[in-house]
């Protein structure tokens, strides 16, 4: 089966202000690719350049190089007007639905604002979508005529998500739409995201911190590490059988579930800050702060490669 989403070798780097020449590496070569109906989560460590790989892909920003094939079309280089088709197709859930939704605006609004954008039905039948959206996430109709600072996060985030879903979008990108919730409403929204891609066979690109969110729902997860991908395999064999030492360490320090797992996970927690990405280290980005780092780690980058089982890494010393 073609994969819907397909990215090679993407690349995004800002200027850095009064910097010259030098740029703030975000992106630095991603390939990823994600099936139809199914989930690719993704995690690293805050600024290793999940959002921006997000926004890149659904062209917020322009990429620096590299190709977003969606559904086998090359997106990476249409003009914003080529795009207009597009944004039909894919859609970004926000990290924030405090900061994503416009003060200003009534729910209806906010809502309807996809289906404006594309001149979809009349005003009338667009009140009707949204009435139906508002009933699909949980909300009701008389919540139609607030405004979004009258609500909750976990309300806010679910007039995020009615947004997201009004133009029956085939891909979504969910950039850690949890992290600014409350414990108690995270599983709410998450199960909501779930049982929206069963119903609608929805594919997500699904980014967090959280590692056992990750785990719930993804089919896939790929680890970033200031800028490139170091790890990439299917669910289960990342967190049972993780290679880099980057991951065995994120997974280490997340919350363990058990006493006996938080002994076993107390050995080797990930020291030291992450490294400027203005000048990321050469060789292995991660070498400055991996135990196991030998003179080829500062020297050659390592290849994110198969081991022949669909498990990609990139490290000179695999395995232990
Ligand atoms: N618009 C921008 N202009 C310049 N630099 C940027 C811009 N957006 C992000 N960056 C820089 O790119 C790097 C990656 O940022 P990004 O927001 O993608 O990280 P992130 O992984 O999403 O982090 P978090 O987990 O905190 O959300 C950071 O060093 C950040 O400062
Ligand atoms: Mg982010």
């Amino acid at each position: 089966m073609e994969p819907i989403l397909k990215v090679e070798n993407l690349v995004k780097h800002f200027p850095v202000k009064g910097g010259g020449k030098r740029v703030v590496h975000a992106v630095d070569g991603i390939s990823i690719q994600i099936k139809r109906g199914l989930t690719l989560g993704l995690v690293g460590e805050s600024g290793c350049g999940k959002s921006t790989l997000a926004r890149t892909i659904i062209r917020i920003y322009p990429p620096s190089s590299g190709h977003i094939y969606l559904d086998g079309q090359n997106i990476a280089s249409l003009s914003q007007r080529q795009l207009k088709p597009i944004r039909k197709k894919i859609q970004m859930i926000f990290q924030d639905p405090f900061a994503s939704l416009n003060a200003r605006m009534t729910v209806k609004d906010i809502i309807a604002e996809p289906l404006r954008a594309h001149r979809i039905g009349t005003p009338q039948e667009q009140g009707e979508r949204v009435f139906e959206m508002l009933a699909k996430v949980g909300l009701e109709r008389a919540h139609a005529n607030r405004y979004a600072h009258e609500f909750s996060g976990g309300q806010r985030q679910r007039i995020g998500i009615a947004r997201s879903l009004i133009l029956h979008p085939e891909l979504i990108i969910c950039d850690e739409p949890i992290s600014a919730l409350d414990v108690s409403i995270q599983a709410q929204v998450v199960n909501m995201l779930k049982n929206f891609q069963e119903e609608l066979s929805l594919t997500y690109l699904f980014i967090a911190h959280d590692l056992s969110m990750v785990r719930y729902v993804s089919d896939e997860v790929g680890v970033m590490y200031l800028g490139k991908l170091v790890e990439l395999a299917g669910c289960d064999e990342i967190y049972k059988n993780p290679q880099h030492p980057y991951t065995q360490g994120l997974i280490r320090s997340a919350p363990a579930s058990s006493p006996a797992l938080a002994r076993m996970k107390k050995s080797v927690p990930i020291e030291g800050d992450i490294p400027s990405p203005i000048s990321p280290p050469p060789g292995c980005r991660f070498h400055t702060r991996c135990r196991y780092a030998q003179g080829i780690c500062k020297a050659e980058e390592p290849p994110l490669e198969d081991q022949g089982t669909g498990h990609f890494t990139a490290c000179h010393f695999l395995g232990r």
